[in-house]
């Protein structure tokens, strides 16, 4: 079998929650429980739940932002959990982050410039005259003139500094981005626009992304498979058609209920679906949860898992 680029074993990230005078631990946050999955080069892995579920410690611990506390995670076949810090230098480079608030991950302070050129410097040396070009390349890949390179972040609009954002994540040619709800701070009118341009360099770069969001109508375009989560855990994972098509779990059921209606003529059908899956909720959750853990991932065929007990 082909080696993914991406694969995550039974990862675990607990944070510790301190208490009383002297700060000891008094318990956990399990904010990721025994989740596994793969990412092929080039695809796109879309990370759906709701709030507090554990998407973005998952991002975090891959990208060595978040403590984990068990599990392996395996980047081109390397377990990247093992290495020491400075060891991680390829691997730092190959994964990039892109965050949901643009304006707070750039600094204010900083020419675009600068911003874009930052991780060039850190990892290649470059001259002055290299580093300019390598820039202008890169604004001109996320559709900004290289006039943007003299302005900063605020004289520019949300998608904008997103794409600052994007230029800065691909600068130095990595081959998976996390993009954590990287356009849930945009209007509506404004993600089309970046989800468009995300998968376009996506094709240009061979890019794979780890595609974190809370809503599901936002990533059905981007993702190839989909792993839906809930308390800590995966309750389904799946390709497009799997999830979209034929959901099992009564969680993906109800996120598939609350995309929100385009077309008006289907609302009331819409609305009763609704409340028939929010009904079968109430009423069947012994059925999918053991307390209120996801039971584990059972496999019903060849890319469909379901969290059944
Ligand atoms: N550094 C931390 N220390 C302690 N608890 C944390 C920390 N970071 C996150 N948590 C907790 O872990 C759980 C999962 O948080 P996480 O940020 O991964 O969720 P999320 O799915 O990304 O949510 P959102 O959609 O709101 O961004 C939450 O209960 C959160 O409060
Ligand atoms: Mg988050």
């Amino acid at each position: 079998m082909k080696q993914a680029l991406l694969e995550v074993r039974n990862l675990k990230v607990w944070y510790p929650v301190k208490g009383g005078i002297l700060g000891r631990r008094v318990g956990w946050v399990k904010a990721v429980d025994d989740v596994s999955f793969t990412i092929e080069a080039g695809q796109t892995l879309g990370l759906v739940g709701e709030s507090g579920c554990g998407k973005s410690s998952t991002g975090k611990a891959i990208l060595g932002l978040a403590q984990i506390s068990s599990g392996e995670i395996l980047f081109d076949g390397e377990d990247i959990t093992r290495l020491v810090k400075r060891n991680r230098t390829p691997y730092r480079k190959s994964v990039q982050m892109i965050f949901q608030d643009a304006y707070s991950s750039l600094n204010p302070r900083k020419r675009v410039l600068d911003i874009i050129a930052e991780p060039l410097r850190n990892f290649e040396n470059l001259t002055k005259a290299e580093e300019r070009k390598r820039v202008d390349e890169l604004l001109s890949i996320v559709g900004l003139p290289a006039t943007a390179a003299a302005k900063y972040p605020f004289e520019f609009s949300g998608g904008q500094r997103q794409r600052v954002g994007v230029a800065r994540a691909i600068a130095l040619k990595p081959k998976l981005i996390v993009a954590d709800e990287p356009v849930s701070a945009l209007d509506l009118s404004v993600q089309a626009q970046v989800l468009n341009y995300l998968k376009d360099i996506q094709e240009e770069l061979g890019l794979a992304y780890l595609f974190v969001s809370h809503d599901l109508g936002v990533v059905k375009h981007m993702c190839e498979h989909l792993a839906i989560m809930h308390n800590s855990r995966f309750v389904e994972f799946g390709t497009r058609e799997d999830i979209y098509e034929n959901a099992q779990h009564i969680y993906t059921k109800r996120l598939i209920a609350a995309i929100p209606d385009v077309d008006p003529t289907k609302r009331e059908e819409n609305n009763a679906r609704r409340k028939e899956v929010a009904i079968e909720f109430e009423t069947n959750q012994e059925r999918f949860y053991d307390e209120s853990k996801p039971f584990d991932l059972k496999t019903i065929s060849n890319t469909h898992k379901v969290a059944l007990p």
